[in-house]
């Protein structure tokens, strides 16, 4: 039988995430949203183009949560994206309220299923899925870092002028404003960033990343990025759908690894069927560390916030 992935939120992530994955022919979709007409609209329109990209994968549009049932993958992507001027974390109310629905209205009916968490303040999100699902804490996990570290390697290859398909790049912590990009940790075919480009030209680098989001936001006026927020959740559901057991950054609850205990934050984790099958613990210098704690106690106390 087909994989099935439901996709919550029918927005411009959401329904990006659908394409990618019926284009993969990978699963059938489930596209939901509240919105009237919307995911039927553009499930339509979707599995119209399964003839022309010639696959057979099924894609349904929903404003009902029971056909999520039996879903292999959630991804939530539902909620209010930023408008010019916002921070991820000023949607903290607004999109806990969707979240806090969504989770209750599907874990029940898909209790083998891994969540994939997109929603904005992601980490937090993510955290408050895991505490309302019940589910194990490997089977929840967010996007964040695949999309950050994407966008470091897309500014180093602009900045070097070579392909970003030869640049590895990490992105650690938190998605928001104090993300931790790791120079020491990227390489354009194995050569460090740091014998490549001078410090203050990576510290640039940095902060371009740390204000990507902002960035394309601040160009579109209204709503925020979609092709590569959506092409970073088609690698994580793939590696989870395909077993990859892909190394990639994702918000992975934290049981002492980092020094951190009870929290979502991004961190390198395998990933595949089982959802994060291992976190990996890398050596960090003292000043990584730092700006890594720092990351994660934002987070932390974002999320203090949103239980209250
Ligand atoms: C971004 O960084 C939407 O959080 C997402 O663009």
């Amino acid at each position: 039988m087909k994989a099935k992935v439901s996709v919550i939120g029918a927005g411009h992530v959401g329904s990006n995430t659908a394409q990618l994955i019926l284009q993969s022919g990978l699963a059938d979709v489930v596209l939901y949203d509240i919105a009237e007409g919307v995911p039927q609209g553009k499930a339509l329109d979707l599995y119209e183009a399964a003839p022309l990209w010639n696959v057979s994968a099924a894609c349904k549009g929903t404003n009902d949560l029971a056909d999520t049932a039996g879903s292999d993958i959630i991804v939530v992507t539902a909620g209010l994206p930023r408008k010019p001027g916002m921070s991820r974390d000023d949607l903290l109310q607004a999109n806990a309220a969707v979240i806090k629905s969504v989770t209750v209205g599907t874990a029940g009916l898909s209790p083998k299923a891994i969540y994939v968490i997109v929603t904005n303040p992601m980490d937090v999100m993510t955290q408050i899925t895991w505490t309302l699902s019940g589910f194990s804490p490997r089977r929840v996990v967010g996007m964040g870092g695949v999309l950050d570290s994407a966008r470091f390697r897309t500014f180093i290859s602009f900045a070097l002028g070579v392909s970003p398909e030869d640049i590895e790049a990490l992105v650690l912590g938190g998605h928001g404003d104090l993300m931790v990009p790791m120079p020491r940790f990227t390489t354009v075919k194995g050569v460090s960033v740091e014998k490549l480009l001078d410090a203050a030209r990576i510290a640039e680098l940095i902060q371009r990343t740390r204000n990507g989001g902002a960035e394309i936001v601040s160009l579109l006026k209204t709503g925020s990025a979609y092709y590569a927020p959506a092409a970073a959740v088609f690698q994580m559901v793939r590696a989870i759908l395909l077993d990859e057991r892909r190394v990639l950054p994702c918000a992975a609850y934290l049981q002492g690894e980092y020094g951190i205990s009870g929290l979502f934050v991004g961190v390198p984790v395998v990933l595949g069927k089982e959802g994060v099958e291992k976190i990996i613990e890398l050596d960090l210098t003292d000043e990584e560390r730092k700006a890594f704690i720092q990351s994660a106690s934002s987070v932390r106390e974002l999320l203090s916030g949103a239980l209250k």
